[in-house]
């Protein structure tokens, strides 16, 4: 009698944790498949918000190399040079403009000083503009004036972000995590549809990334690390 009052209770306990990790486990037939869809969903909605993560650079317009999205194939790209060759085929390979956000500014631009694999939690958001020609004096009487830093000259001409060409995000998970470049997860959010195009273990973007210097991230130019450092420390000290 006392033993099987017993046992009830312990049936009844049991049930309750396989009921429990009954509804621990996601039903979705689609969400094992599409595992950082959430998070980079997430992180596209946020990343301007000062809480959720930082410009990297105050905004600072910057050019891409080349298309972050179509690697040429066959080609051995090396960061150094991306920039200088693509420097000058501006209509081939689609330069873009883009502006930089991290979760962790301050370990953005330390990267490569004493070279750690960046801890998991860090992502970097890429938003990327088609580039569009502007000409100071000729800008329209309607449109707001332009921050310097967001306009960018190249050769003699100056550009402005145009159309939106979609955000290229990479987000450090745990280096054992599945589907993932040793805890690197990339992604790509369409600027049309604001849906996620690519997740994960992105063989297009691995081609590039897994040569960079800092653990998969090129990060930026050091004069520009520099000239950033340089901007905060003065802004921090501004009465
Ligand atoms: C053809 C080479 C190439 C491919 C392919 C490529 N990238 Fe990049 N990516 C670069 C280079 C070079 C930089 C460094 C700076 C720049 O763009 O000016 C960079 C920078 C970035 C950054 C900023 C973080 C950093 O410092 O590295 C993110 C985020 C990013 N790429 C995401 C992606 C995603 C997502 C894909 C795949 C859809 C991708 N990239 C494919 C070359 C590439």
């Amino acid at each position: 009698m006392h033993l099987s009052r017993w046992s009830l209770v312990l049936a009844g306990i049991c049930g309750f944790a396989a009921l429990a990790s009954l509804n621990a486990t996601p039903l979705s037939p689609a969400a094992p498949e599409k595992p950082f869809h959430a998070k980079l969903l997430e992180i596209a909605k946020h990343y301007k918000s000062d809480k959720f993560a930082s410009p990297v650079d105050q905004h600072v317009a910057h050019w891409a190399p080349l298309l972050c999205r179509l690697p040429e194939a066959g080609k051995d790209y090396l960061p150094g040079k991306v920039r200088e060759s693509a420097s000058d085929d501006l209509d081939t390979h689609g330069q873009k403009l883009y502006f930089l956000y991290a979760k962790d500014q301050a370990a953005y631009l330390d990267l490569g000083e004493g070279a750690k694999p960046v801890p998991a939690g860090q992502f970097v958001v890429k938003e990327s503009w088609h580039p569009v020609e502007w000409t100071p004096m000729k800008a329209p009487e309607k449109e707001a004036p332009l921050a310097p830093e967001s306009v960018i000259r190249k050769d003699r001409t100056w550009y402005k972000p145009g159309k939106s060409a979609g955000l290229y995000i990479m987000l450090k998970t745990e280096a054992n995590t599945p589907n993932t470049d040793e805890g690197w997860v990339y992604g790509t959010i369409s600027p049309l549809t604001g849906k996620v195009t690519a997740a994960g273990r992105v063989e297009s973007c691995m081609e590039c990334h897994v040569k960079a210097k800092h653990d998969r991230l090129f990060g930026l130019p050091k004069e520009d690390v520099q000239r950033i450092k340089t901007f905060i420390e003065k802004t921090k000290k501004a009465p």
